[in-house]
């Protein structure tokens, strides 16, 4: 049977409030795509150029950001993309945004940029004011936890925690007194007593970073680990769940208890070889698919790890910062006790993880580095919360993440083979499908890109959509339509 090509409509009854136009001035209208492919000439030749010095092979295009324009970014060759990706879903509220660039013109920011500090030995003297107001605003803050470690990317932020996690749980074990000479002396030659066995507990096809701990928890691709030395620790099967979620409800409950069964069970197991420290979980798979999970599996979680004096580490480097419709993930949880560490990075443009009082080391440079954190990106920060809270942009994601769901749930109908397992519904635009195969998927992630959108590939078949916070409704029509006329193309 043919496939209708008609244009999908998009209800007006879902129509959002729009945002302010300064957010958008200037941006082009349309993606407009002038050489053959992407990369164009130009920007091949200059990432040809930078691979010969480091490896470029992961380069999609060359940047002009000095043109690149609130959703919209030019590359070298001047293709004018919508970009949907927001660079790994860490931009905010767009590129060349002027609030931001006023703030660079300050003098408190360029004499923040450019006097680096060494922040836990020379904080600034205004250091308080500048979280106060950002990071630690109380609604930014993640309920309950009153603490922040700042960090230099998402990956050290991880470490971090971890670091906290078995800092805290080792404090516990000795009763709260001082280290022994045994654990001194032991700790300078890598063993026990003083560099215990304890491990983290991650999912199947999680991701939480590529450096030592934070790699030896991410389980996503094995591209990313084959040759490091990583710890022994145990992963637990990831509820494998049917969408949409709430036509599904009740396979999907058992299965989230078979998991959090597993978690139960693999926690007592490795209390005799290496008792787990803490869980680490995202509130969305990303890198791994986009693979999501039920408030009732992370409440379950949140119970069984407090039952068993595990602490919870809640990875919120790409869900965090209002891109799944409300500032944290998390928060449509409603957990009776709030996660023991939160990491954030990526949107927030600035790192590291709010914690509780109790992942406090016992003493100073337990956790610490030279620059732990950057306040010009804490400034840089601070203006993205007041950006996002002035224009509601948390409220913003929210409707036009219900309206393209809605858009994508059409172009799934027309196109199910190629369009399957739309997931993300009430998730602000924190969206993703699959496509039938790997190779599919990366046919449309590439036809898309040729016409001037960018997507995100993401697991063995998914495609994810990381649009910026003033994603609107113009953007979606643009995004749909290219959507549609590509898979017109693919499934003919
Ligand atoms: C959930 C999650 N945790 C941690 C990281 C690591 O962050 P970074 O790449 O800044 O080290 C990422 C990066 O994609 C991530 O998605």
């Amino acid at each position: 049977m043919p496939r209708p090509t008609a244009p999908l409509r998009i209800s007006a009854s879902t129509s959002t409030r729009a945002i302010h136009p300064a957010l958008t001035a200037g941006q082009p209208l349309r993606p407009r795509v002038t050489t053959s492919n992407v990369p164009g000439p130009r920007s091949q030749s200059i990432l040809q150029d930078l691979n010969r010095s480091g490896d470029f092979r992961t380069s999609l295009v060359a940047v002009d950001y000095a043109k690149s324009k609130g959703n919209y970014l030019t590359d070298a060759d001047g293709n004018q993309h919508l970009d949907c990706f927001g660079q790994i879903a860490s931009i905010s509220v767009g590129y060349r945004n002027e609030q931001l660039e006023a703030l660079a013109g300050s003098e408190r920011f360029r004499i923040a940029a450019m006097n680096r500090p060494a922040i836990g030995v020379f904080p600034p003297h205004d250091w308080r004011e500048i979280l106060e107001a950002g990071l630690m605003k109380d609604s930014v803050r993640p309920r309950g936890l009153t603490q922040i470690f700042t960090a230099n990317c998402g990956s050290t932020a991880i470490e971090s925690a971890y670091k906290a996690a078995f800092m805290a749980y080792q404090h516990k074990q000795r009763g709260h007194s001082d280290f022994t000479a045994a654990e001194n002396d032991s700790s300078l030659f890598n063993s026990s007593p003083g560099s215990p066995s304890l491990s983290i507990l991650s999912f199947k096809t999680g991701f939480h970073g590529r450096l030592f701990g934070s790699l030896s928890t991410t389980r996503s691709k094995a591209l990313h680990k084959v040759d490091i030395p990583a710890f022994d620790w145990p992963a637990v099967d990831w509820p494998q769940l049917r969408y949409p979620l709430e036509e599904n409800e009740a396979d999907n409950r058992k299965e989230e208890e078979r998991c959090i069964a597993l978690v139960e069970e693999t926690i007592e197991r490795w209390q005799a070889k290496s008792p787990v420290a803490a869980v680490v979980v995202e509130p969305i798979q990303s890198e791994g698919g986009d693979n999501h999970a039920s408030p009732f599996f992370f409440q379950r979680l949140r119970e069984v790890t407090r039952q068993r004096g595990v602490y919870l580490i809640v990875d919120e480097v790409q869900t965090g910062v209002a891109a799944t419709g409300t500032f944290w993930a998390h928060e449509k949880w409603n957990l009776p006790h709030p996660p023991d560490a939160v990491t954030f990075s990526k949107k927030m443009q600035a790192a590291g993880y709010y914690h509780t009082e109790e992942l406090r080391p016992s003493a100073g440079y337990r956790n610490f580095n030279t620059w732990m954190g950057d306040p010009a990106r804490a400034m840089q920060a601070s203006e993205i919360v007041k950006i996002i809270e002035e224009n509601g942009l948390v409220e913003h994601t929210a409707q036009v993440g219900a309206q393209l769901y809605e858009a994508l749930r059409g172009l799934s109908a027309r196109h199910p083979g190629l369009i399957q397992n739309l997931r993300g519904k009430g998730q602000g635009t924190f969206l993703a499908f699959d496509c039938e195969t790997p190779a599919q998927r990366d046919e449309l992630v590439g036809r898309m890109r040729n016409k001037g959108v960018l997507v995100g590939g993401s697991g063995a078949r998914a495609v994810r959509l990381r649009p910026l916070l003033i994603f609107s409704e113009k953007e979606l029509e643009v995004f749909v339509e290219t959507l549609q006329a590509v898979a017109t193309e693919i499934v003919a």
